[in-house]
């Protein structure tokens, strides 16, 4: 396993580190204690750019060459970031025309990072030539394993730019798209307002109008900006593959929640790499489904430095953040659990950000490994070797295995951005807290999930949810049918297939192209406000007798072959159905018609479970997360207590703590914030 840190020798030169006479000296210190921390890789040079060509053509890559050789004394790998981040401040001046210019036509200066158009010529001339010059200095230094390209893409609302250039883009993107002016007219449904245009250059970004854009010309400029951000990262992939062939490439991402699509971007990339930046306040099964969606970008074609399958944390806070209003310290513990949350889910790599809290710049106050004095008595410090250690115990256990789940949640980022725009039906709806309710559900009851797209293959997966698919494209739905056809389980919900991947709504009922799968048409839905609230009525099959409120959304349904399965308590809709069940070929289509509270969800996950045949991973206390890597017949279970109080296991049968290497049976007190990892020695007992 690699476990490591973020390092910016440049930020501990003289005058911050060193003596004029060595300016570097402090990095011989930080490389002895990152060895000594357990420290195998960092990752440099992500905003290098202006130091290593500090005038046009004249590049200087020396003093990071002299980094990693400090670094190779003490046996630590090196990832290196592409610069082109942050782009020097004489290239902005010399060309402003790859400044980005925001909805209101108004350009974002420089002086910061992130501050290009993503389709400008020049720029992506100029980070050829930087990437280039990069990877011919320092690709062959034995010490690199892996490229990160660029660094946070989309990061700081970048994924957009409203520049003549993207303008041209944008043309050409809908040219190839449409082909016809006919067709573009007819499929954007430009009629609406009058919005048709005679010529490719009539067509408008979205820029700040009176007021909303077509909204499914929006969805396509988040289809373009998504393309243009792909695109942007697949040259540099290109040209470090061809320039450093063995070195894998890498770039860093967070959870789905920037504008572009994390599963195009994930097919450019030889394995993923993520930021992780749990606060002290997250709730775990947040943060674990995060993870369980970033891991799940990339399930085949893995290149990893290590060869194994799995996704790394290439930015995993390692102290207080400067983000918040109020950024408190991390408590003691709280990292190392995060750490084995992270690994629990399948990461391979950790490093932390950063190795060293800066003196200088915007994140002085952003806490590191080792704080602004660099000694190693800090807290932090002697948290992480203590991890350090037990990754070195950890890491030959781990070795080839990884997460497997056979429950999957479907999202997409057209239906997201499609749901996300004004005018809606609610917009008291949130896409994520819905499909959290779900997660939460799986992940409370310990049973893995995986994400997909629904595109993807999903006849592995014994149960597939698929909340709110609001944008559903026709061949989406064939796959979905398919799939339940051959005997999945499938639940779909309120909010499903109310407009095709063109965005026009469907004259042949909701869900489109999708009752014949559920056996009922959606008639009306009556969006609820917050705080106002149906009830259901259970009967038939799903045995639930807790009352169970219905919120946000109630879809009337008029039931065909389909069996009812709860029914609205009041309103004029009293008596119709709120939740159904369908036979479809060899499978099950479920079908939800509106939102309820957490409860709810507890006990569908019950019942489905046991018509999925889905087992929890091991008995303990809700508020306990469990999660388990295998490989074979070896399974390694983690137990993460994310309280800061004590919570009681039993164990009926002895299991073995890999971390400790005690045994342990009857009455176990896991500490606050405490984590045992479990080998498949547990397992045999339990046979
Ligand atoms: C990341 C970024 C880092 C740092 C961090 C702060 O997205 O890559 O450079 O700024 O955020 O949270």
């Amino acid at each position: 396993m690699y476990f490591g840190a973020d390092f910016y020798p440049e930020h501990w030169t003289y005058p911050y580190a060193g003596t004029p006479e060595e300016p570097e000296a402090r990095w011989e210190r930080d490389a002895q204690l990152m060895f000594a921390a357990g420290i195998n890789v960092v990752r440099m040079g992500e905003f290098s750019w202006g130091i290593c060509e500090r005038q046009e053509g004249q590049y200087d890559f020396g003093w990071l060459r002299r980094a990693m050789d400090v670094m190779a004394k003490a046996g630590i790998k090196v990832i290196l970031g592409t610069p082109t981040a942050a782009p020097p401040i004489w290239l902005a001046r010399q060309h402003p025309e790859i400044l980005p210019m925001d909805e209101r036509g108004l350009v974002k200066h420089e002086g910061t990072r992130r501050a290009y158009c993503m389709n400008s010529d020049i720029y992506w001339d100029y980070c050829k030539r930087i990437v280039r010059a990069m990877a011919t200095a320092l690709g062959d230094h034995p010490q690199l394993i892996a490229w990160q390209i660029d660094n946070g893409i989309g990061g700081h609302d970048t994924e957009s730019a409203f520049n003549e250039e993207s303008r041209r883009d944008w043309i050409a993107w809908l040219q190839a798209k449409y082909e016809t002016i006919d067709r573009l007219n007819d499929l954007l449904g430009l009629r609406f307002w009058s919005q048709v245009v005679s010529s490719w250059d009539e067509v408008p970004m979205p820029m700040s109008a009176p007021t909303v854009h077509n909204p499914a010309l929006v969805t396509d400029w988040r289809r373009f900006s998504s393309d243009t951000c792909v695109a942007f990262i697949r040259m540099q992939a290109d040209l470090l593959h061809e320039l450093t062939p063995n070195v894998p490439v890498t770039g860093n991402l967070r959870a789905p929640a920037r504008k572009f699509d994390h599963f195009d971007m994930a097919a450019v990339l030889d394995f993923i790499a993520v930021d992780s930046n749990p606060t002290v306040k997250t709730r775990s099964a947040e943060n674990a489904c995060d993870l369980d969606m970033l891991r799940s970008l990339k399930k085949t074609d893995f290149r990893t430095p290590d060869r194994e399958e799995g996704f790394w944390v290439i930015e995993q806070k390692a102290a207080q953040v400067n983000w918040q209003d109020v950024n408190s310290l991390v408590r003691p513990g709280v990292v190392r659990l995060f750490t084995y949350q992270m690994i629990s889910r399948g990461a391979n790599g950790i490093l932390y950000f950063f190795w060293h809290q800066p003196r200088i710049g915007s994140e002085k106050f952003y806490g590191g490994v080792l704080t602004h004095d660099g000694r190693n008595q800090g807290r932090v410090y002697r948290e992480i070797c203590q991890i350090g250690e037990e990754i070195k115990l950890l890491a030959p256990i781990l070795k080839g295995t990884k997460v497997v789940a056979e429950a999957c949640i479907l999202y997409s980022h057209d239906n997201e951005w499609t749901i996300d725009q004004p005018m809606q039906p609610n917009s008291y709806f949130n896409p994520r807290q819905h499909l959290q309710l779900f997660y939460n559900a799986l992940h409370d009851r310990n049973i893995p999930v995986d994400f997909a797209r629904p595109t993807e293959d999903l006849s592995q997966y014994k149960l597939v949810i698929a909340p709110s698919l609001h944008l559903l494209a026709g061949g989406e739905a064939d796959l979905l049918k398919l799939y339940v056809q051959n005997g999945g389980t499938l639940v779909g919900t309120f909010n499903t297939g109310l407009v095709d991947e063109y965005g026009i709504a469907p004259d042949t009922g909701y869900p489109h192209d999708l009752t014949d799968l559920f056996g009922m048409e959606v008639m009306e839905f009556d969006p609820l406000p917050p705080g106002e609230e149906n009830h259901l009525n259970f009967k038939g099959a799903f045995p639930t007798s807790h009352l169970h409120p219905a919120k946000i959304w109630c879809d009337l349904i008029e039931p065909k072959d389909c069996q009812v399965l709860a029914t609205y308590a009041k309103d004029f809709y009293a008596g119709q159905p709120a939740m159904t069940m369908n036979t479809f070929g060899l499978g099950t289509a479920i079908y939800i018609g509106t939102m309820s509270h957490q409860h709810f969800y507890y006990d569908l996950i019950v019942w489905l479970r046991q018509m999925c045949n889905l087992f929890p991973l091991l008995k303990v206390p809700d508020t306990v997360e469990v999660s388990m890597r295998q490989k074979d017949e070896t399974k390694i279970y983690f137990v993460l207590n994310h309280q800061d109080i004590n919570v009681r296991l039993q164990f009926y049968k002895p299991v073995h703590d890999s971390l400790t290497g005690a045994t342990l049976q009857g009455n176990y007190d896991l500490a606050p914030h405490g984590v045992l990892v479990l080998d498949e020695r547990y397992e045999k007992s339990q046979a």
